[in-house]
């Protein structure tokens, strides 16, 4: 697995995340345009979450989210490489760490996809039917596809 593409690196240092690249990413995406920033906050709070940055500067440039027990199950979500960064490797190249990370590597992975089974497909994914509950009336988030 190479340490560096495109001249990005992948963290799972929460302490370097950019919550405003994250909420203008998750604001652009079709699962979580209305989620509201204390809700994004509290969900990297609680998750395993996957950065990419650019080396030289630092920037963000993309997210990975991964809620997970650390030994059997784990739920991957919220993947957005940035608009101006895609089609150049770099969500295969987050995706590998997600899938290598111990925490993840070890349990059994699901996620929701609209259109993008094909990234998936290269990592080990393969389609299944789950059974889905959305939240309760009046609890915060929308419902979360992705
Ligand atoms: C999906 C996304 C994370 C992929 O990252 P990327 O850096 O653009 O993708 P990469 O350059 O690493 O290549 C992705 C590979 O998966 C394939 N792929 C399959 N479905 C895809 C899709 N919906 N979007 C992008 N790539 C897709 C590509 O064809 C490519 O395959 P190849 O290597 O054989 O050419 C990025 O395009 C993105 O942020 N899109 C908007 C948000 C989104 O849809 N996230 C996924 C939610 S499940």
């Amino acid at each position: 697995m190479s340490l560096e593409h495109a001249g990005c690196v992948v963290s799972t240092d929460a302490g370097l995340l950019d919550v405003d690249f994250i909420c203008a990413a998750l604001a652009g995406s079709y699962w979580a345009r209305d989620r509201p920033r204390h809700v994004v906050e509290q969900s990297i709070r609680n998750s395993l979450c996957f950065g990419l940055y650019e080396k030289q500067g630092g920037r963000q440039v993309g997210f990975a989210r991964v809620v997970t027990d650390g030994a059997t199950f784990s739920w991957l979500c919220d993947v957005v490489i940035d608009g101006s960064r895609r089609g150049m490797g770099l969500g295969k190249f987050l995706m590998s760490f997600v899938v290598a990370h111990p925490q993840v590597g070890g349990t059994v992975c699901l996620l929701g996809t609209r259109d993008a089974h094909g990234l998936y497909e290269k990592f080990g994914f393969a389609r299944s039917e789950q059974m889905r509950r959305p939240p309760s009336p009046g609890r915060p988030g929308p419902p979360c596809q992705a």
